[in-house]
């Protein structure tokens, strides 16, 4: 379709421009996405009509009645006022139309929120925070960060159903291959589902203006084989073990719980309990820092321990202004920690 076209033309011509960011609602890969897509179809559609029908007469009536060469007449045309059965049409067809929409849009909205959860069912509990995503299993004792690792559906009963909080202000839940938008409010509780059928990568953001990097707040859904989930879910419920045989790792280390890390970031298994910032005992399953903002490899890790206010002005992470072999250690510290 004209969309992929785009979506494969940007992807060829922008440099750096990795496949598949370029989130598409046209191209669902989840239960709630696809019903979406059927309404955005059906909105389209009418209101392509309506451009189409618009469109000509405005071309017809410009053409018809233009100014003939031959017209020498200074008067001006017919004027016509109140005619009930045309403004009757212009008012009731339009309400119509739109009622239809609301009508279609309720009831999908209406059966995705009251879907009852299939025999297996994952819940991940979705912390919205200026700017990242607190990710938390509660049935598998464990949390992450910007990156929430569901199961595929491959027979049909796996869902994955999301309880949204917000630990601040309103932030909106949207990966649009796999389902609309469902905001984070604070002190309320939303839920939404999705239930992927093919596994890969599914990159949404948040959705609701929510401060200076409201645009950094990126998100990501890691869709595995059901063993691989597994898998990854027992690595990440291990405390953090980080090599304390390595004497910059233990340095590190060192270096980190002397500091004001310890306020904000928990590492599972060491004195590091605070909960203002992600998790970091298994930081380097990651693909990305900053929600989104920088791969997550050496030299961007390190820049981002120097100074996050490079990369993310405004975010509530400080530079703790180290010294060299400082941020060495610390790095190294944290790239223990997979
Ligand atoms: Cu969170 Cu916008």
């Amino acid at each position: 379709m004209f969309v992929h076209a785009l979506l494969a033309l940007l992807q060829t011509h922008v440099p750096g421009l990795p496949e598949y960011r370029i989130a598409n609602i046209f191209n669902p890969q989840a239960t709630p996405g696809e019903l979406e897509r059927h309404i955005a179809n059906l909105t389209l559609g009418i209101t392509a009509i309506i451009f189409v029908a618009v469109g000509a007469l405005i071309v017809y009536t410009i053409w018809k009645f233009r100014r003939k060469p031959d017209d020498e007449s200074q008067h001006e045309p017919p004027q016509v006022y109140g005619s009930n059965q045309i403004e009757i049409a212009w008012t009731v067809i339009p309400i119509l139309i739109v009622f239809i929409l609301i009508g279609v849009s309720a009831r999908v909205i209406a059966g995705i929120q009251n879907a009852s959860p299939p025999r297996s069912t994952l819940k991940v509990r979705l912390v919205g925070h200026q700017w990242w995503w607190e990710v938390q299993y509660p049935d598998l004792k464990m949390k992450t960060a910007n990156e929430i690792h569901i199961p595929v559906n491959a027979d049909g009963h796996t869902a994955t159903y999301l309880q949204l909080e917000s630990q601040d202000v309103i932030h909106s839940f949207w990966v649009p291959q796999l389902a609309g938008k469902t905001d984070l409010i604070p002190n309320r509780v939303n839920y939404t589902w999705i239930d992927p059928k093919k596994t890969g990568t599914f990159f949404g953001n948040c959705a609701e203006y929510c401060g200076t990097q409201h645009a950094n707040m990126l998100l990501r859904v890691v869709v595995q084989p059901r063993n691989d989930f597994k898998a990854w879910a027992a690595e990440q419920a291990q405390p953090a073990d980080a090599n304390a045989q390595d004497a910059k790792v233990a340095q590190g280390k060192a270096v980190f719980e002397s500091l004001a890390c310890i306020n904000c970031h928990t590492v599972n298994g060491t004195i590091a309990t605070g909960v203002f910032g992600p998790d970091l005992t298994h930081l380097m399953s990651r693909q990305t820092i900053g929600a989104g903002v920088l791969d997550l490899n050496h030299k961007n890790l390190r820049d981002w321990v120097n100074d996050p206010q490079q990369a993310k002005p405004g975010c509530l992470m400080p530079s703790m202004k180290l010294t060299d072999p400082e941020l060495d250690q610390v790095v190294s510290y944290l790239e223990s920690l997979h």
